[in-house]
């Protein structure tokens, strides 16, 4: 089981049984909102399997991993886990920069941020553990991942033009969109993006099972699947504050599920 590279908000890492556990049998593996893809990281792999993300310098990190993952482990060859670096790595417009030290500054922001946040980064420190950038571990990490990504299909923009490539009867589809009212990613999240996901698992070909935070506008949206909620100690920035939450798995009801509810009317 490979981990993540990097820490991301939201990641599933502490949710990868459960929902793992509900996956059926599948050809071809999506996942449209991957971030850090715990979940994909962690199953067996799939004949054909699609990474996607709206964050573009994320999905520019795993194409240079998946390319070049020498020359960005060389990108660290001078590094250390320092403020004023990482001020600097923040200050360095990307424009400037080639994919391979973007990818380089991205994931050294993203390792270093407190509570590994994407927007509104301030260096993490804590006196009671050291840094998360393990500098001697970091080829190995490089390729580990490098190996995962060798035949995955990386895709970047908006979730609906990637379902609506790869749709198709073998196709599962995980779905781990920005909790709703949480904020967080960098770019909105609006409702109606929860309504076109719904009429997307709705009328979808292949399966789709996704993952939300339990709120009753969500348990409202998706009333008519089969909702199944799990308990989650959601840790806020820095790791200190657990706080309990919970979460849901939403997918389609099974057949015999539909003609139960319809017999008890
Ligand atoms: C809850 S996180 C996914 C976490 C991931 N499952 C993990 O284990 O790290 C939601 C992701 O959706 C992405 N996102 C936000 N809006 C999007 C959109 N319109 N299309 C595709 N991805 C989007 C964010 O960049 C973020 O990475």
């Amino acid at each position: 089981m490979t981990k993540p590279i990097i820490p991301w908000p939201g990641g599933k890492r502490r949710l990868v049984a459960p929902i793992i556990s509900t996956f059926p049998e599948h050809r071809t593996y999506v996942e449209p909102f991957c971030g850090a893809a715990a979940i994909f990281l962690a199953k067996p792999p799939a004949r054909v399997e699609v990474l996607n993300d709206f964050n573009g310098e994320l999905t520019n990190l795993y194409r240079v991993i998946k390319h070049h993952p020498n020359e960005l482990a060389t990108q660290f060859r001078w590094a250390l886990n320092s403020r004023r670096m990482f001020e600097w790595a923040q200050a360095t417009p990307t424009e400037i920069l080639t994919d391979i030290q973007r990818a380089a500054r991205f994931f050294y922001l993203q390792k270093l941020a407190f509570g590994g946040k994407v927007t509104s980064q301030t260096f993490g420190y804590a006196p009671s553990s050291p840094p998360r950038l393990n500098l001697m571990r970091l080829e190995e990490d490089i390729s580990e991942l490098h190996l995962r990504l060798a035949t995955v299909y990386i895709e970047d923009g908006c979730w609906q033009k990637c379902v609506a490539r790869y749709d198709r009867p073998e196709t599962l589809f995980f779905c781990d969109p920005p909790y709703w009212e949480t904020a967080g990613y960098g770019t909105p999240f609006p409702w109606e993006q929860y309504i076109a996901l719904e009429v997307f698992m709705r009328e979808s070909q292949g399966t789709v099972i996704t993952t939300l935070n339990d709120h009753p506008a969500i348990r409202e949206l998706f009333a008519g699947y089969d909702l199944a909620p799990i308990d989650i100690q959601y840790t806020a920035a820095g790791g200190h504050k657990a706080k309990p939450a919970k979460e849901l798995i939403i997918r389609k009801k099974m057949p015999s599920q539909s003609k139960r509810k319809t017999v008890s009317k």
